[in-house]
């Protein structure tokens, strides 16, 4: 499938996340500025990625634990021209990335739903119980990647405690708020974003 949106081009292959309300949401509310050095985990498409390439970021590191979705970035960045700029790796959430390498900007839009579906597809959208297995596996470590003043912008659902994410964002020294919203039948889609204040 190939779709055409917020200015780029975008091939979906058929094993990735194909992009929703919750990604238009992430690419309406981030802001990125030129020269931007960007990481998006959880990328799919790299519907963020490319987007945020086409907004100036100088570079961008895309990673998905999905070996298409990264094949997938990999053919987005270069129907866009971005190739190299844009930087696929398949792996676990940060596990790839030299702790205290900083980025101006980070997003993800993880899988969020409190549900422990088993289909192929759930790795799009399953996490645990209580919706939080990866969100709390990346706010975990994401200090490690930040510098005073470095935004991140993270995707979830009301249905897995946003309360809590804006939490542990504050105990770590950043500042933080409801960007945006969307809202769905059964919960909100919201994006939080997270200055570090250091
Ligand atoms: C809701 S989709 C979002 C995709 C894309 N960011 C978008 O907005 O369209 C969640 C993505 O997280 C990826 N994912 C799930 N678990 C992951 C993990 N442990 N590490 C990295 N990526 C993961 C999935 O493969 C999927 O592409």
């Amino acid at each position: 499938m190939m779709m055409e949106i917020f200015g780029v081009k975008l091939v979906i292959l058929k094993s990735v996340y194909p992009p929703s309300d919750d990604s238009y949401l992430l690419v309406r509310e981030m802001v990125i500025n030129k020269g931007d050095v960007v990481l998006e985990v959880c990328a799919g498409t790299g519907i963020a990625s490319v987007v945020a390439a086409s907004r100036g970021a100088r570079e961008v590191v895309s990673i998905d634990v999905n070996p298409e979705a990264a094949l997938n970035i990999a053919i987005n960045a270069v129907l866009n021209g971005y190739e190299d700029r844009i930087h696929p790796i398949c792996a676990d959430l940060t596990s790839p990335l030299r702790p205290n390498f900083t980025y101006d900007v980070i997003l993800i839009n993880p899988p969020y739903l409190p549900v422990e579906d088993k289909v192929d597809e759930a790795l799009w959208w399953s996490a645990g119980v209580d919706g939080r297995k990866i969100i709390d596996r990346f706010l975990s470590n994401v200090k490690d990647y930040v510098k005073e003043n470095s935004r991140v912008y993270l995707v979830q659902s009301s249905l897995s405690n946003v309360e809590k994410t804006i939490s542990y964002f504050s105990k770590m020294g950043f500042e933080t708020r409801i960007k945006g919203l969307v809202h769905k039948f059964f919960e909100d889609i919201v994006v939080v974003e997270a200055v570090y204040s250091g």
